[in-house]
């Protein structure tokens, strides 16, 4: 900067505050020697401040007092002669005054005691030390003692906290759900008989494996697992174990939890599938028995998915290597999109992790993907199922109630009834959805029967998948609070009604994996490699929340045709198995029995032949894996929110 008088202009700083040097008038440099009169006190009183430091916390009567008392006779010694006296310390060094009085204290109080020990027992020095260790280690060995008694008395307390908070669920809300009336009695003692096959089978010949092989009796891995052991079938069982009252078998799957269960290995693992099985098996199974460990271990498995959320719209990948955190999706998937059924199928898992672990992290993951899908368009109010997470953008335009797309709408609804029906995001959204559903894909057969078409690049397919089963349970559950009850208890209804036409007509009695409505076909599978079913639970779900919701006798009966269609065509010595055709009389068996016949089509047929006070839909809501969560253990996205912008400040 250039002076107007040819002098340089400069400015020296004093403490921030500029001070003109130069040309300037008097009064100016007698501001200047002021101002460094009060600096210079300024920088004598903090130096007087800094040169005290003994002072600054220890002046204080009480402490002073106490630290003559601890240094008794020595505090009148010398500086040097102590030090001589006590080793080689420098008490005027401040680390060692500590050290120093310590010291001084310890040996202080030893003598003391030495000296009355000599005196009340009248013996020498020596025999008086000799003495006095022999005190000492009786002391440590007390100590040491009483320790371990204290660790075990804590082991007891714990398991004594865990009997009691199994017995609190003794009967309700969680066991229990004994019928009156002998015959459904008898229905239900048959499905439990069915459990305890399917799960002796599989501890007999696959213990730890993730499913059983039930005619070749070893373990099975499908590729929803990864390369990975983890035990599936025990996880997902678990709480169908505990809700039968099977509570030896519920042990033995809980301590292999606690000590063999190990989620370590390297291995790339479906989102979606680690999600609702073991996320949600987990979490289940600590709802109804209060084990902490469950918990743990279902946050742990949760932490490992993170990774997957981190793309550009937080909507997740499909697969994550849960070693090395990378993440992508399948290439066969609309060019690399994620699928709804797996993104929008977090919620309920996340938001009541969230809940138990009060960390808003999960919670905050799940509301970011639904607000997102709540923004952009949707093609005539219809989700797509395909979503690119880099882009936002929807892939090809295939919609869906079956395969792809199925749990997205479930987990609306069920995120408002989690919610205790505060979430109203949740249920404008599935109402939402529902109305573009009836509108452009519930459709009526010439024979009558109702059905859920698929949309796929421009035109309906009149085909629905046994997935696409669960909606009548879905429309069913979902009438209460709806624009319209009676409609959508209606609707629930005639889908559990054509979904048991598609089983009552095979040979099996058993559905097929798809069925369709063309030209003379209702309600039958005209494809070969749509003929099979794999043990799945979707018509008896829908059997069951009918059952509960309208009381008919005929969805008691329908449950029961299936029990007795399993029993013949897919029970075998070593367990369950899925059938190849279920046209055929005597199907050819798969060999597989699926981890999710024992988390849910047991457990749903289980709860048919129950009363209601056994996991009552308005306490609990049940997951994609027909897992269950309390019924208000929730996490407002508000407080998500709140927390995280707290953890950002
Ligand atoms: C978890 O749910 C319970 C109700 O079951 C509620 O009282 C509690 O506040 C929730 N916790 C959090 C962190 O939101």
């Amino acid at each position: 900067m250039a002076s107007t008088s040819g002098l340089p202009t400069y400015q020296r700083y004093v403490n921030g505050v500029p001070i003109p040097v130069g040309r300037k008038s008097l009064r100016m440099r007698e501001k200047y020697i002021i101002l460094l009169v009060f600096v210079t006190f300024g920088v004598v009183c903090f130096g007087a401040f800094f040169f005290l430091p003994d002072l600054r916390d220890k002046v204080n009567v009480s402490e002073m007092r106490r630290q003559i008392v601890r240094a008794g006779d020595d505090i009148f010694m010398p500086g040097d002669e102590a030090a001589r006296k006590h080793g080689d310390v420098d008490v005027h060094r401040l680390e060692d005054k500590d050290r120093f009085e310590n010291k001084v204290a310890g040996e202080w109080a030893q003598q003391k005691a030495l000296d009355e020990l000599k005196k009340r027992e009248g013996l020498k020095d020596e025999d008086a030390l000799k003495f006095q260790e022999n005190i000492m280690e009786d002391k440590e060995r007390i100590m040491k003692e009483k320790e371990i008694k204290e660790m075990e008395m804590k082991k007891i307390e714990d398991e004594k906290k865990r009997e009691q908070i199994e017995k609190d669920h003794e009967g309700h809300p969680s066991h229990g759900g004994e019928p009156s009336d002998p015959d459904v009695r008898e229905k239900r003692n048959k499905v439990k008989e069915m459990m305890t096959h399917a799960w002796k089978s599989y501890e007999a010949y696959s213990w730890g494996a993730n499913e059983l092989r039930p005619i070749s009796k070893r373990g099975h891995s499908a590729s929803i697992f990864g390369s990975t052991t983890l035990g599936a079938t025990i996880i997902d069982a678990m709480d169908t174990l505990h809700i039968m009252g099977m509570m030896d078998e519920f042990k033995k799957a809980r301590d292999w939890v606690a000590t063999s269960f190990n989620f370590d290995g390297p291995a790339e693992l479906s989102v979606f599938e680690t999600n609702i099985r073991f996320i949600g098996g987990l979490l289940s199974a600590y709802a109804l028995s209060g084990d902490k460990m469950l918990k743990d271990k279902a946050a742990d498995i949760a932490d490992k998915l993170l990774p997957a959320f981190k793309t550009a719209t937080g909507i997740p990948h499909s697969m994550v290597n849960i070693k090395t955190g990378s993440s992508r999706n399948w290439g066969w998937a609309s060019g690399g999109a994620s699928i709804l059924s797996e993104f929008g199928t977090m919620h309920l898992e996340f938001i009541y992790l969230a809940n138990v672990t009060g960390n808003p992290i999960y919670a905050e993951k799940v509301y970011k993907i639904r607000d997102f899908v709540d923004k952009i368009e949707k093609p005539n109010g219809l989700y797509p199922n395909y979503l690119n997470p880099r882009t936002g953008k929807w892939g090809q335009h295939h919609v869906a109630i079956g395969a792809l797309g199925d749990s997205f709408y479930e987990y609306l609804l069920k995120a408002w009834i989690q919610s205790g029906k505060t979430d109203h995001t949740a249920r404008r959204m599935y109402d939402e959805a529902v109305q573009a559903i009836e509108a452009n894909l519930v459709k009526t057969s010439p024979g009558g029967l109702t059905y859920v078409a698929e949309y796929k690049s421009g035109r309906l397919e009149h085909k629905m998948d046994h997935l696409g089963c669960f909606c009548g349970g879905m429309f069913a559950l979902g009438a209460e609070g709806s624009p319209d009850p009676a409609r959508y208890l209606k609707l629930g209804g005639e889908i559990s009604h054509t979904c048991h036409e598609a089983y009552d007509r095979s040979d099996t009695k058993l559905g097929p994996e798809a069925f369709r409505f063309d030209g003379n076909t209702e309600a039958k599978s005209i494809r070969q490699n749509e003929k099979y079913y794999i043990l799945r639970p979707e018509v008896v779900e829908t059997h069951f929340y009918m059952w509960r919701l309208t009381k008919e006798q005929k969805y008691r009966d329908w449950a029961w045709e299936a029990v007795q269609a399993l029993e013949k065509n897919c029970r075998t010595d070593g367990g369950y198995s899925g059938i190849r055709d279920v046209y055929q009389v005597n199907p050819q068996q798969d060999d597989v029995q699926q981890s999710f016949f024992l988390a849910e089509t047991l457990k749903y047929l289980y709860l048919i032949f129950s009363e209601d006070d056994l996991m009552p839909i308005d306490k609990w809501v049940f997951n994609s894996e027909a897992h269950a969560f309390p019924v208000g253990a929730s996490f407002s996205e508000k407080d998500s929110l709140n927390t995280n912008k707290e953890r950002k400040r």
